[in-house]
């Protein structure tokens, strides 16, 4: 199923992470990221609105690829994958997790920091990982460290990423795209101002590998 994440991940070089604790806010955050050129979002389970708000960006905003992120065990990338999510993102992987993304039919980015998590991952077939936390589990330097021994391996890296930092991740070789949730910071959220979220979106679509 690479085949259908790869697309996800190369089409923007920034992925928005959302927390959505309010339902209500969703569809207008989705619309947000969309005009500033962020189509894919990923909506964490890390609150009880999560579902209901991948299941509203999904019904509701056509232009959005809503995905699901936090994704800790199989039950949850079911709910997931039946909310409509287009992608599951997970910060690592258990065995039964890897068991349903397997028979599912959902895209699943598994995390993976160390060597043999990634080379767990490599023989079960993924090439596609993320990198979680990456700035404090040794940030760009340690995740360039990677892309010699492990050469086919693509990361998302994700944790600690802002404007400030995402080019240094975007410019390693073994980096497809970067998450944060810098570009729908929950003050602004709160405050609707989705015209700011727009414009911190475009600023970050703008942002691209070298
Ligand atoms: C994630 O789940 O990818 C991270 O929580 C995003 O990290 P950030 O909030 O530091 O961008």
């Amino acid at each position: 199923k690479t085949d259908l994440l790869l697309p996800v991940l190369k089409g923007q070089p920034v992925i928005p992470v959302i927390l959505v604790n309010d339902v209500a806010h969703a569809v207008p955050l989705a619309r947000a990221l969309a005009a500033g050129g962020l189509p894919a979002i990923e909506i964490t389970l890390r609150t009880p609105a999560a579902l209901d708000a991948i299941r509203a960006v999904a019904n509701e905003v056509p232009e959005a690829i809503v995905g699901a992120g936090t994704i800790l065990n199989a039950r949850q990338y079911e709910e997931a994958s039946a909310a409509g999510s287009r992608f599951i993102v997970s910060p690592g992987a258990t065995p039964q997790l890897l068991k349903a993304a397997s028979t599912g039919k959902v895209p699943l980015l598994p995390g993976a920091i160390t060597p043999a998590e990634i080379m767990a991952l490599r023989e079960e077939g993924y090439t596609m990982l993320k990198f979680f936390p990456a700035e404090q589990a040794g940030g760009a330097s340690f995740l360039k460290s990677l892309s010699s021994p492990f050469a086919g391996i693509q990361f998302c890296p994700t944790g600690g990423i802002g404007a400030g930092n995402a080019k240094t991740y975007l410019d390693l070789p073994n980096v497809v795209c970067v998450g944060g949730s810098w570009v729908a910071p929950e003050n602004l959220v709160q405050a609707g101002n989705w015209d700011e979220i727009t414009r911190l979106a475009a600023e970050a679509a703008k942002l691209a590998k070298v």
